[in-house]
């Protein structure tokens, strides 16, 4: 059996020096402590690439051990909080005293920062100001894009790219050598694929895969890839046919971006899921049509988001006819 603790917990970065694949990004921070210059920073970069996790490394390498413990460092994740007065409070209890010891400024992690409508941004933008002297801020988001440009230019951008295929057997490899897992080169190629590049994914699938075996085939792999995800679209389809719009699109952005979750099985899991769905066989129809018509728009470019969240509102709109 494996023990109960995650292995994405378990095998995240305790120093910069062990952050995988984002070697300039490590450079630049080990510098930064170097010379105690640390600005304001934005993370950025597709999901499972290790944002929070250098954030946390970062702090750890900067104020020791107990960076917690000691309060020197906060982490607040946007998509966890109920609005901006929520995350304001926090901030300035936070941030009101400077520590004793140490650089002189806490450092504040804004997890999943793109989570906050524009005018949130610019509501945080002024807390930023207001505690620039105590407080150093780290946001971390995976999309550029969605944060907005008063913010950008506080902050020094740091992109994270998605982690290639040696970073991946290098990962495999610390976690094989750890957990006694015997892993071929195959495997390895496959969880760069089915990943894209995203650790928590290669995490999460060996660990789900070693519950089964000690020796990890690329057959193990694909049967234990298909039931994640089919797992995932079950949960969505059922709470949007529940009435429970919200919570789908949450479980749904959760998928597509802190699990990492592909489009493509998303899709192809609803696809499978739907048959077992208690609705009219009319709308069952109805649906399938409706997914066919998501899965070119996806393959053409769409964003796929925004063409999930289409079944779900169908299925949404179904809720109290199910059969
Ligand atoms: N670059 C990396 N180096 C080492 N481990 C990583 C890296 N990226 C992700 N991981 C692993 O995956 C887990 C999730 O990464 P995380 O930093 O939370 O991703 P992100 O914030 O970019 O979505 C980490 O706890 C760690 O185990
Ligand atoms: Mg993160």
């Amino acid at each position: 059996m494996t023990e109960a603790i995650p292995w994405i917990e378990k095998y995240r970065p305790k120093t910069l020096k062990e952050v995988i694949n984002q070697e300039a990004i490590v450079t630049a921070l080990t510098n930064a402590i170097r010379t105690g210059n640390i600005p304001h920073m934005l993370f950025t970069g597709p999901p499972g690439v290790g944002k929070t996790a250098t954030a946390h490394a970062f702090a750890r390498d900067l104020y020791g051990e107990r960076y917690i413990e000691d309060g020197h460092f906060l982490e607040i994740n946007a998509s966890d909080e109920r609005g901006i007065d929520v995350i304001r409070e926090k901030v300035k209890n936070f941030a009101r005293t400077i520590p004793m010891a140490g650089p002189g400024f806490k450092i504040l992690l804004l997890d999943e920062s793109d989570m906050l409508t524009a005018e949130a941004q610019h509501a945080f933008r002024r807390v930023m100001e207001q505690f620039s002297t105590t407080c150093r801020f780290i946001l971390a988001a995976n999309y550029f894009n969605r944060i907005i440009e008063p913010i950008q230019s506080r902050c020094a951008v740091f992109r994270f790219k998605p982690i290639e295929e040696d970073g991946v057997r290098q990962m495999v490899e610390r976690v094989a050598r750890n957990e006694g897992l015997e892993v071929d080169e195959q495997v390895v190629k496959e969880l760069y694929r089915i990943s894209e590049g995203d650790l928590r994914k290669v995490l999460n699938l060996l660990q789900t895969a070693s519950v089964y075996s000690k020796r990890i085939t690329v057959d193990l792999l694909y049967r234990v890839a298909g039931l994640a995800a089919g797992i995932e679209a079950r949960r969505m389809m059922e709470l949007a046919l529940s009435g429970n719009l919200t919570e789908a699109r949450k479980l749904l952005w959760q998928a597509l971006y802190v699990d990492g979750v592909s489009e493509r099985e998303i899709v192809s899991s609803m696809y499978s899921e739907l048959f077992y769905l208690s609705i009219p066989e009319t709308e069952k129809a109805k649906l399938f049509s409706l997914l066919g018509e998501v899965d070119y728009r996806i393959s053409q470019g769409a964003t796929p988001e925004v063409q999930i969240m289409t079944v779900l509102s169908a299925l949404h709109a179904l809720s109290g006819k199910r059969s």
